[in-house]
């Protein structure tokens, strides 16, 4: 079955299909909103395997490095695409939508899901704000074919669009560090939806209850948006990023590198250390060593921890002004005074002095307190 009915059978066996976005699934037809050339290949010749990705429950990837021209053998950033359906049902999920709300998009990308919203609430209530020309021309065109004329608009999202307000809802399909005031001030009584985080940890949905223009909202999820344009975090390969001639300062740490980047104490760390990442490199060998990588976002300090099975301790270097592992580490032990907190037990507030998380719930009997 290569057609929308293929697609719709997979999102409903996975039981990922709220009632009332079942008919948008099934009757917007997905192949109108993907290219034939993506990332992975130029499908015009080969249109079985082309029909066979439209109509997988995946992530289409549509543009790298923002659609500049790019070497074959250059790093390639994922900076547009059709995200994968049953994330964008989870995200519709957490936003629940009611009939007659108007909706706010950010990140128009394919339009695909801007055709959902305007299938289920009709296009007069459905805005979508995307930052690329070029995107935001082949979302329209799609749209259109699909039969769909919803307010598309060429802009930063992070400024929403005023003429559309007020909205009940905001839903923003790219990774923020921090939820716009200018979102509060055009849903100022509704729900936001967004992939939240920072460079350490983006890989959360935050989902926020919007009364008077301030919001109170929780994590959930593991998404994995590509990022906001305008607040990148940031990424490349190793080999691009690590010069040979680059020493660092070595020592040793007892904490097995693998336990800093689970997801619940990743978050927290990616609380205070926001403006670094890190990559996990399996060695190929069989040995089960790996070494973690970290690197600042602006490329100017690294550090690497060698994780050995069955090790006591672990080999250190640090290079760069900042000493990287020292903060992720300092990051984790507070995580685990705290009681080693789940990402679900913190909250976020935003009003117009900006955003706060905090830990919620009480520790379980026995954890520490709250300072
Ligand atoms: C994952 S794609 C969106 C998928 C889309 N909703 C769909 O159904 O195809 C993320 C999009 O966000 C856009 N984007 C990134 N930063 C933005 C910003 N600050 N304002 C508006 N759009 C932005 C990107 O250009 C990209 O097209």
């Amino acid at each position: 079955m290569t057609t929308q009915r293929r697609l719709l059978h997979s999102l409903l066996g996975k039981g990922v299909v709220p009632p009332e976005w079942r008919d948008a699934v099934a009757s917007v037809d997905r192949a109108l909103f993907i290219p034939e050339v993506i990332v992975g290949g130029d499908f015009a010749d080969d249109p079985e395997e082309w029909l066979r990705i439209v109509y997988a429950d995946g992530p289409v990837v549509t543009q790298v490095n923002d659609g500049k021209p790019t070497a074959s053998d250059a790093f390639r950033l994922h900076t547009s695409s059709s995200s994968m359906p049953s994330i964008m049902l989870d995200m519709l999920g957490l936003l629940d939508v009611r009939d007659g709300d108007r909706v706010l998009e950010v990140g128009t990308g394919t339009g695909y899901n801007a055709a959902w919203l305007s299938h289920r609430l009709g296009e007069a209530r459905v805005t979508s704000v995307e930052l690329d020309e070029a995107v935001l021309a082949l979302a329209d065109r799609n749209l259109r074919r699909a039969g769909f004329h919803p307010t598309t608009v060429l802009g930063d999202g992070r400024d929403g669009h005023r003429r559309g307000a007020p909205y009940e809802r905001i839903i923003c399909t790219c990774t923020m560090r921090d939820v716009p005031q200018a979102w509060l001030e055009q849903c100022p009584d509704g729900r936001i939806v967004t992939p939240w985080g920072s460079s350490f940890f983006s890989g959360s949905f935050a989902t926020l209850d919007v009364v008077d223009g301030e919001a109170q909202g929780s994590f959930s999820g593991s998404p994995a948006f590509m990022w906001d344009r305008t607040h990148r975090g940031g990424a490349g390969r190793v080999s691009d990023l690590y010069h040979e001639r680059e020493e660092g300062k070595k020592g040793t740490t007892d904490v097995p590198p693998q336990n800093v980047i689970q997801d619940d104490p990743a978050f927290f760390i990616g609380l205070s250390v926001t403006d670094a990442w890190f990559r996990w490199c399996g060695a190929d060998d069989g040995s089960g060593e790996a070494t973690l990588w970290f690197f600042a976002d602006d490329g100017t300090s690294w550090a690497t921890v060698e994780y050995v099975p069955d090790a006591a301790t672990y080999e250190v270097e640090q290079y760069g002004h900042r000493a990287l592992w020292d903060e992720v580490r300092d990051a984790f032990l507070r995580w685990h005074d705290l009681g080693k907190p789940e990402r679900s037990r913190f909250g976020l507030s935003v009003d117009r002095n900006g955003q706060r998380v905090y830990l919620t719930k009480e520790a379980p009997a026995g954890g520490p307190g709250l300072p």
